[in-house]
């Protein structure tokens, strides 16, 4: 048998880490390694930096890079950069910036930018020690963290507060330090976690050395130190709003505007109350957040974790929107934490990421919060739209007609000739392999 483990696989170069996998994971190793070359990029450069952004890289794994245009956002108009693999999310994100455009577009409001961070640690002191104590050390902590802070308060950020906080039923001596931060305009994490390490290193000094401790006050032992990516007071509003009778002259004729808002509410409602709506509601706006998040080389997985988290605040997992009807009156809002950055990171350093910055003008941190809370908006809108009118499937199957057309291997004028017989007709897998009979080259 095939030993197929490896030891110093990080330190090959990346030809003989191809050659390697070749030979024990892949069935056609001179055509698979081929593929895995050709979508390297052609400046050496470049794809330098690319490799650079994680370890044991082999390739570059494409993904579409689209634009939802028409996105009109507290009256400033966008064009949104998506990258998304699933067919149909551009489509109905940019249907619905469109459908809101003669209605006054999308409104958003950014709450609060808080970012937060925990350092965990163990300490055999009292409640009322600490209380006690604990003025004067935040001071020492605040001071002994200041070569970090300086540049992040020139910028108009920094250390907000602290707040420690005791939960004996983690264990009876678990102590937390919960730190707020203002990071302006980057997602922060390399700043928190840097401070919190300090204010670590600083308490575990002040133990050890501190004449007032007692001996027994003098065990204190960190845990860890490191930001959560739970920000509930990290939150933007989006919303739009608009009279029933001016959506009615957005509609096809003959479509009753007050029982599609109705129908809508009630989906929206459903996903409120039912935690098996809830979560392919929320991720509907996921589509839509998480392909700008993506398209600005910021973190999908801290987004998600948060939203999501936010999503249960209450102790049961919601709908993120809401929608109500007040008289002749529509509106449907998203409230949802976002902790983003449009500095630092990979934000500058990917070429397409900097491109999709261009795109968007240049936004401030609160400024791209805005932006991919109405994009998540609009995707939850389309989504529901569809979801009580026609249903997912026409839209959806006939953006992955081309898909299937190409697992057939359909030749250009194949796939138009498809899409004109599809044009009336139901897409399915088998009724495209039944149209690509005809060409005799479906198995
Ligand atoms: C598919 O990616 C997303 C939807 O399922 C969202 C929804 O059901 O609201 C269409």
């Amino acid at each position: 048998m095939q030993d197929k483990k490896i030891a110093g696989f990080s330190k090959m170069d990346k030809q003989a880490k191809i050659d390697w996998l070749s030979t024990h994971f892949l069935e056609e190793p001179t055509a698979a390694t081929q593929e895995l070359a050709s979508f390297w990029h052609q400046d050496e450069d470049l794809q330098r930096i690319l490799d650079g952004f994680s370890e044991n890289t082999i390739s570059n794994f494409p993904l579409p890079f689209g634009i939802a245009p028409n996105f009109m956002i507290n009256g400033k108009v966008y064009a949104v950069p998506m990258v998304i693999e699933e067919s149909s999310v551009v489509a109905a994100a940019a249907s619905a910036a469109k459908f809101w455009l003669p209605l006054g577009g999308f409104h958003t409001e950014v709450v609060d930018t808080v970012k937060l961070g925990q350092l965990h640690f163990r300490w055999s002191g009292t409640t009322e020690r600490w209380q006690a104590l604990f003025p004067e050390l935040e001071q020492r902590l605040r001071l002994e963290a200041t070569h970090l802070t300086a540049n992040m308060e020139k910028r108009g950020g920094g250390i907000l507060r602290l707040d420690w906080l005791r939960k004996t039923e983690i264990a009876p001596d678990y102590y937390q330090l919960r730190v707020s931060f203002e990071t302006c305009d980057s997602m922060g994490a390399n700043f928190i976690n840097s401070v919190l390490e300090q204010f670590g290193a600083t308490l575990q000094q002040w133990a050890s050395s501190a004449p007032e401790l007692t001996q027994k006050e003098r065990e204190l032992q960190i845990l860890m130190a490191i930001l959560s990516n739970y920000t509930p007071d990290c939150v933007v509003k989006a919303w739009v709003e608009c009279s029933m009778e001016d959506m009615q002259k957005t509609l096809k004729t003959g479509d009753d505007v007050r029982h599609f808002c109705q129908k809508f509410e009630t989906a929206v409602n459903i996903a409120v109350h039912d935690p098996y709506r809830a979560v392919t509601h929320n991720k509907g706006i996921f589509n839509g957040i998480d392909s700008v998040v993506l398209a600005t080389a910021n973190d999908f997985r801290a987004i998600e974790a948060c939203g999501h988290a936010y999503a249960a605040r209450d102790g049961q997992y919601r709908s993120l929107s809401r929608c109500t009807i007040k008289g002749d009156t529509f509106r449907f809002e998203l409230e949802i934490p976002l902790a983003l950055g449009t500095v630092g990171g990979l934000t500058k350093l990917h070429p397409l990421a900097k491109m999709s910055l261009q795109i968007l003008g240049q936004p401030s941190a609160r400024e791209l919060m805005q932006v991919i809370a109405a994009t998540g908006l609009a995707q939850n809108f389309g989504a529901l739209r569809s979801l009580v009118t026609t249903g997912i499937q026409a839209g959806h199957m006939k953006m992955h007609l081309q898909n299937i057309l190409i697992h057939f291997g359909a030749t250009p004028a194949q796939i138009e000739e498809a899409k004109v017989h599809f044009e009336d007709r139901t897409v399915s897998f088998t009724a495209v392999r039944e149209f690509m009979a005809q060409y005799n080259t479906v198995q």
